[in-house]
């Protein structure tokens, strides 16, 4: 740990706070996180946590969940504009107007959106547990899945169910084509290929393995492929290295990188803690819907 490092754990420690940080977060940060975790193992955290203070070094929509898990703590986003493209392709007014067209259906909505479409939603997913979630619904029903339309797919195809996709997208992750997956099989003969569901379906069709970024993760540590292309954002490559020093991991593009996951810088923390700003709150209107698709997703996760 180098000085900046230690002064932040010992910050952490005096204002009982902790730190909670995403894999494709910078990787000195990835380094002083009380949880490394995907959005999902996130979300549990800041629910089940009992400190004061949590720190959060991912996106904005990430910390709004954590503010509404855990509304008794102060969470601090270190820069407020850390966004998520993919968050914003959803509006609340344009959701409560596809309910009228769907009154039947069930409104799943990926984590990845913002607090006010949480509140007009049935429950919340993520990539770890989206499958899961779909699968417990009543046989006859149908699914509306927002924001994220490759999720959507990639779920419907996996779980045989009728799924109506919203037409949104991580525009990182969307990048991705099948020609890149093909250019980068041609150099690595031998590697095997996992990719995030957040793919485009040509780019999952050529996957060897397709889970969020936790499952990758798993998916890694036991595969008997010494290389392995990888189909998501690049930060997760640090704790690929660092699981599996043996095994060689090649980003499927070099366009896998997110600005916003790498917005949040060291001194970025440092001055976080030291103003307690800026906080993140949701009104408690907005909240207490949100908060009850968010229970929904854990209870069943
Ligand atoms: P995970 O749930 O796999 O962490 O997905 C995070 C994400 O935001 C992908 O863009």
């Amino acid at each position: 740990m180098n000085e900046q490092q230690k002064k932040i754990r010992a910050m952490l420690a005096d204002r009982k706070g902790i730190l909670l940080v995403h894999y494709y977060a910078r990787p000195e940060i990835q380094e002083i996180a009380d949880v490394l975790g995907d959005s999902l193992a996130l979300a549990q955290a800041a629910a089940r946590s009992d400190a004061r203070v949590i720190v959060f070094a991912g996106v904005h929509f990430m910390a709004q969940s954590a503010a509404m898990l855990s509304p008794e703590k102060i969470v601090l986003l270190p820069r407020l504009d850390a966004g998520c493209p993919l968050a914003d392709m959803a509006g609340p007014d344009a959701v409560r107007k596809m309910r009228q067209d769907h009154p039947d259906a069930v409104f799943v909505t990926y984590i990845n959106s913002t607090a006010e479409v949480k509140a007009e939603s049935d429950i919340c997913c993520t990539s770890s547990n989206a499958l899961k979630i779909i699968q417990a619904l009543p046989p006859s029903k149908k699914a509306v899945m927002l924001p994220d339309g490759n999720l959507a797919r990639h779920a419907a195809a996996a779980t045989g169910r009728e799924i109506i996709a919203w037409e949104g997208c991580c525009p990182i992750h969307q990048a991705l084509t099948g020609e890149d997956v093909a250019a980068r099989r041609r150099e690595h003969p031998r590697a095997v290929f996992a990719a995030h569901p957040e793919c485009r379906p040509e780019v999952l069709a050529l996957a060897d393995f397709v889970g969020s970024t936790s499952a990758i993760l798993r998916f890694a540590r036991e595969t008997k492929a010494m290389e392995i292309i990888i189909g998501t954002e690049k930060g997760i490559l640090t704790q690929l290295a660092k699981e599996n020093p043996e095994k060689t991991f090649i980003p499927a593009s070099d366009a896998l990188f997110c600005d916003d996951m790498k917005k949040i810088s060291l001194d970025d923390i440092e001055r976080s803690l030291t103003t307690m700003q800026p906080v993140i709150t949701v009104p408690r209107q907005v909240s207490e819907a949100a908060k009850k698709a968010l229970d929904k997703m854990l209870a069943v996760s």
